[in-house]
């Protein structure tokens, strides 16, 4: 047996070393389904970090459709798409999609992630460039980090940097055989929005690619939750890729793709996590297909959804909390350092409330935050307890 080598004894140490220095996760346990009162580790609290923003994951048609498919078509797929899996109910879902988006179409995907890091890759090799917007969220980082193009960055939102990036790439030779710009749509950790507009109008000039993460955008921006491209008056030949996922609005789980019918032919051909992955459960596509009805039929949910940011974020910003940059549900409270942000999070987890600290090293050392998810379901009550909390513990922590 060598001396010098252990197989996993670095496992423990690397974990004791992220204990040590306070970055390690610990979970917790959802007990009850993900509404705003729900028990969270035996407590009953006040739900306010979910991306289930409109409360479908509990929706009784939602529910309905994972069921009887379920009794129908069994609890798996059975294969890969690519092989002996391609259900009714995943063609049925990524047709339905295309038409919500009023796109020519789409494909899904296990997950937004499988699909970030499937697709982006196949985009481009040797001779091509890549852009990202420096607060990308990681499944586009992995995606990027998995090909040969050449990468440059772009500092946030920032469109003067980005034309600079774009007008340094002209001058490379020989000349960059396909460039595309990546972007979130809602940066995750701020809630604020891509300048997608200028950056398509940028992308048109060079003749590069668009793509866009909606993970957080869709179901809350747009008409009846469509999305950024929508939200923006956009199109798909303008916005190439319009990336989201069915895990947080749309209250499922499954990733997805919407664009030109060359992209969804593409995709699926290309895109290593669709072929070489099983497909999801048709239970899965069939609950997504309904969440999308849910949409398209009951325009409440969405303006619900706002009504309660609004309320919240005006309610926190009277009192002097600073909220960073949000144009949407995603509401951060800032509070500077990392330990203001864990102790203001206890504070009111011990009043029944649940929202993560979001810290060093997710955001930057003088950025830590709470990071307020609203939701549909939220009531007015809730909402003005949240906010008496917040003050409170903001006045105990200097914070207001
Ligand atoms: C911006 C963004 N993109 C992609 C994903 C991944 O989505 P999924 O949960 O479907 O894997 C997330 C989820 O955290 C996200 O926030």
């Amino acid at each position: 047996m060598s001396t010098r080598r252990h197989p996993t004894r670095y496992l423990g140490e690397e974990y004791e070393r992220l204990v040590r220095e306070s970055l390690n996760w610990e979970l917790k346990e959802l007990q009850t389904p993900s509404e705003p009162a729900c028990t969270v580790d035996g407590r009953e609290v006040i739900m306010l970090c979910a991306n289930n923003y409109l409360n479908l994951s509990t929706h009784p048609k939602v529910v309905k459709a994972m069921l009887e498919t379920t009794g129908k078509y069994g609890a798996g797929a059975g294969s890969d798409r690519s092989i002996a899996g391609n259900m009714t109910a995943h063609e049925e879902l990524d047709s339905h999609l295309a038409k919500f988006k009023r796109a020519p179409a789409s494909l899904t995907y296990q997950t937004g992630f499988m699909a970030n890091e499937g697709l982006i890759p196949q985009l481009g090799g040797r001779g091509d460039l890549f852009v990202s917007d420096e607060l990308n969220h990681g499944s586009i980082i992995d995606g990027v980090r998995l090909t040969h193009a050449d990468r440059a960055i772009f500092k946030h939102k920032d469109v003067e940097d980005l034309v600079r990036v774009m007008d340094e790439a002209e001058k490379h030779t020989p000349p960059y055989k396909h460039i595309w710009i990546f972007t979130d749509g809602v940066f995750s950790m701020d809630g604020d929005l891509a300048p997608l507009p200028e950056i398509a109008k940028i992308a048109e000039e060079h003749g590069a690619g668009v793509y866009v993460d909606d993970a957080h955008g869709e179901g809350v921006l747009g008409e009846g939750g469509r999305g950024i491209v929508n939200h923006f008056h956009l199109n798909h030949t303008q916005v190439h890729v319009e990336m989201g996922t069915f895990s947080k609005a749309f209250g499922v789980v499954g990733g997805h793709i919407t664009g030109c019918e060359d992209l969804r032919n593409f995709a699926y051909n290309k895109s290593r996590t669709w072929l070489l992955s099983g497909g999801v459960p048709p239970g899965v596509a069939t609950a997504c297909s309904a969440a999308i009805s849910v949409l398209e039929s009951e325009p409440q949910h969405v303006k619900k959804v706002w009504e309660n940011r609004n309320y919240f974020i005006k309610a926190m910003q009277d009192l002097g909390f600073d909220t960073g940059n949000s144009e949407t549900p995603i509401v951060p409270v800032m509070c500077g350092d990392s330990k203001k942000a864990k102790n203001l999070a206890d504070f009111i987890w011990k009043k029944g409330f649940f929202a993560l600290p979001i810290v060093y090293p997710m955001v930057a050392r003088d950025k830590a935050r709470i990071r307020a998810q609203l939701c549909t379901k939220h009531t007015k009550e809730q909402l003005s307890k949240a906010v008496a909390v917040f003050e409170e513990g903001g006045k105990k922590l200097g914070l207001i």
